[in-house]
């Protein structure tokens, strides 16, 4: 079940990778290029880990003196990503396709993690919150741009019956109780805020415990 979960995902977005950053284009001039520019802001690192990091939309925002380490369920997404780096940069960004759900890091190796609309669509949202968990150091912090499941509950009632066809259609879930499965999966909230009328988008930030 994992694993067919899994091979759906990846295959959406192998099939949605060359437009992707087409469809994307009207929300990310107008919304999200704000929002990444005031997440990667925060980041120090040194040690850095992007969940997801998809046709690599926000390389242009990571600060110069962290490590990165990006990684993806799909090839398609990742090829883009990767062809976005300069020379300058492949000494101290590395990009691997990996999946979130069972990543092949040590425990404790990371300072940070951050993921920006990704927690949509992994197939099991708080199995992968868990790894990034278990690979963040104590005190370590997560940093998350998603959408989810609205607040008012009209709106979150027709977001739950149109969940199953969209998932099927795009591999992504539009009514996920995504600050519950971070809270889940063991990390202290720090901060949920709305950052979209009715709480669709929201900024999480989170700390490992200890
Ligand atoms: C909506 S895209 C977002 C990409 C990018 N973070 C951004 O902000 O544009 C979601 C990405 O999450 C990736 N993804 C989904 N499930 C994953 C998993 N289990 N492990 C790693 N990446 C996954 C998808 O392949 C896709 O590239």
């Amino acid at each position: 079940m994992a694993q067919r979960g899994k091979q759906h995902t990846r295959s959406r977005y192998d099939l949605i990778a060359p437009f992707y950053n087409i469809m994307e284009w009207p929300l990310e001039r107008f919304l999200f290029s704000r929002w990444r520019k005031q997440l990667w802001n925060q980041i120090t690192g040194p040690k850095v880990l992007e969940i997801g990091v998809g046709t690599g939309k926000n390389i242009p925002y990571y600060p110069d003196n962290i490590a990165l380490t990006g990684i993806d369920l799909s090839p398609g997404m990742l090829k883009r990503a990767k062809q976005l780096l300069d020379k300058n940069q492949q000494d101290r960004i590395s990009l691997k396709e990996m999946d979130a759900q069972d990543m092949d890091f040590p425990d404790n190796h990371f300072d940070a993690a951050v993921a920006t609309f990704v927690f949509c669509s992994v197939p099991d949202p708080i199995l992968g919150l868990k790894e990034a968990l278990r690979v963040t150091k104590p005190g370590g912090t997560l940093h998350m741009l998603e959408h989810m499941r609205a607040n008012p509950p009209v709106l979150a009632s027709a977001m739950e019956k149109l969940d199953s066809p969209i998932h099927y259609l795009s591999g992504v879930h539009i009514a996920r109780r995504t600050v519950s499965n971070v809270k889940k999966a063991g990390w202290d909230i720090e901060t949920a805020r709305d950052l979209t009328s009715g709480g669709i988008v929201k900024k999480i930030e989170a700390t490992k415990p200890g």
